[in-house]
């Protein structure tokens, strides 16, 4: 058999130990398939007496990652510090300068610096790879790198964070608001170190960034997304969902149409029937369209093993040779995409208001819809079956929930600014965006 691949694991949280212990524990099957043997030689984290689970007792300690990528005894560097700078930079830009293949499930980093450090792995003819950075367990990056050549890719889409997913999941089926669900995630280890990377969406841009780059075949934009985070999907918009057949799910959407690209990151209403409706807790899913696919893949989003199972499959790609261009072709070929802003996006609304209570005023509101060409599928205003509080106010105010037909941002925006002009509302206007089937 060929000499052992040696591999420095840079960050021993969940995943790394994950890996670390992976890799021990099916070292014969995983040699068989890696044609050698794959031998944890290095390892590096901040704290040395962290109880792992794992044996280091042959493993040389780095304090410092970027030693371990100069380590010369390592041939592949695996990146699971996390960050778009500081060491997780350093340690990836040192191990591709030194021509070593690095495996990382940093999104972040590849978010914002994704092209140069592509252009520098081509350079060197070293493997940047990175299936572990979207989607956790599920094989998305392959899939869209290699797997559709034949089809012209439209839409790309997908519940990017097991986090937000499993606190709107928990919000929904146990009652919990959102703070409680929150500190369940992180007590199962799901959250980002930064819950606002969760919960603000970011960490479902830096994915999606990097899935639209692949269908697409653009350099990554992560400025060009809109961002929404969950923080402000009350109980009471959940229990609306369940009434009118939806639920509500954080997206990642990114659609190729004649505008250019719009790349948008929001909790969306989706149609109770929409598989994606069905993903429920931590799991993700991806579903893609195109001229000869329709896919969806639904699996484990976040957590040890189904991440560092995605890490090992990028190891034994590396130790059998398989070199690719990160972004699938050349970084110099990808095109700049052309930006579809939000403002151009078209679709179904629910608008929640909370409306005073006085005779005239949902009238008006509508009159204000029918100014800017909205047109309205339902109004609603009831309070919805589940014991959800509605907001508290000084004046008597009741929920109004519109849902409308088709139509753009940017009429909604003109016509919710009357509304507030008009002061029939009590503070700031709930939207969803609809997202139909397809
Ligand atoms: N915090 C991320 C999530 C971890 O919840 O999905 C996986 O990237």
């Amino acid at each position: 058999m060929a000499a052992a691949l040696k591999v420095g694991v840079a960050g021993l949280g969940t995943v790394g130990a994950a890996v670390v212990r992976i890799l021990g524990e099916r070292r014969d099957t995983l040699a068989a398939s890696a044609g050698r043997p794959i031998h944890v030689t290095a390892v590096s984290a901040r704290n040395r007496n962290r109880e792992r689970k794992i044996d280091l007792g042959n493993v040389r300690w780095h304090d410092d990652p970027v030693s371990l990528a100069a380590d010369d005894n390592v041939d592949l560097v695996v990146e699971l510090i996390g960050g778009a700078e500081g060491p997780a930079r350093d340690t990836v830009e040192a191990a591709l300068k030194a021509g070593k293949s690095v495996v990382t499930a940093n999104k972040a980093l590849l978010s914002a610096h994704g092209m140069a450090l592509a252009e520098l792995a081509e350079e060197k003819n070293v493997a940047l790879a990175f299936e572990a950075a979207v989607g956790g367990g599920i094989p998305i990056i392959k899939t869209l790198r290699e797997a559709l050549p034949g089809s012209q890719l439209s839409r790309v889409s997908g519940i990017l964070n097991g986090t937000c997913n499993f606190i709107l999941t928990k919000m929904e089926e146990d009652g919990l608001d959102f703070d409680t669900a929150l500190s369940q995630a992180q007590a199962l280890g799901y959250a980002e170190a930064d819950p606002t990377f969760d919960i603000g969406g970011f960490d479902t841009a830096h994915k999606l960034s990097i899935l639209t780059s692949l269908a697409f075949g653009t350099k990554i934009d992560a400025d060009a997304i809109y961002v929404e985070g969950i923080q402000t999907i009350s109980r009471l918009d959940i229990a609306m969902a369940d009434e009118l057949g939806f639920r509500i799910k954080l997206l990642g959407v990114a659609t190729r149409a004649d505008g250019g690209i719009e790349q948008r990151v929001h909790p969306a209403m989706v149609p109770r029937s929409d598989p994606l409706a069905q993903v429920m807790g931590v799991t993700n899913a991806v579903q893609i369209s195109g001229s000869a696919s329709d896919i969806t893949l639904i699996g484990p989003g976040a957590g040890g093993d189904p991440t560092a199972s995605a890490v090992i499959a990028d190891i034994v790609d590396v130790s059998r040779g398989m070199i690719r261009q990160p972004f699938g072709i050349p970084v110099a070929q990808l095109a700049t995409p052309r930006r579809a802003p939000i403002q151009t996006h078209e679709g179904g609304y629910y608008i929640r208001l909370d409306v005073v209570d006085l005779p005239g005023t949902a009238a008006a509101i509508a009159t204000r819809m029918a100014e800017q060409q909205i047109s309205l599928e339902s109004i609603l205003q009831k309070k919805p079956r589940a014991k959800a509080p509605a907001a508290a106010s000084d004046k008597n105010t009741v929920p109004l929930v519109l849902i409308t037909h088709a139509t753009s941002e940017s009429a909604v925006r003109r016509a919710l600014m009357a509304v507030l002009a008009d002061g029939h509302i009590q503070g700031a206007p709930q939207v969803i965006r609809i997202e139909k089937e397809k």
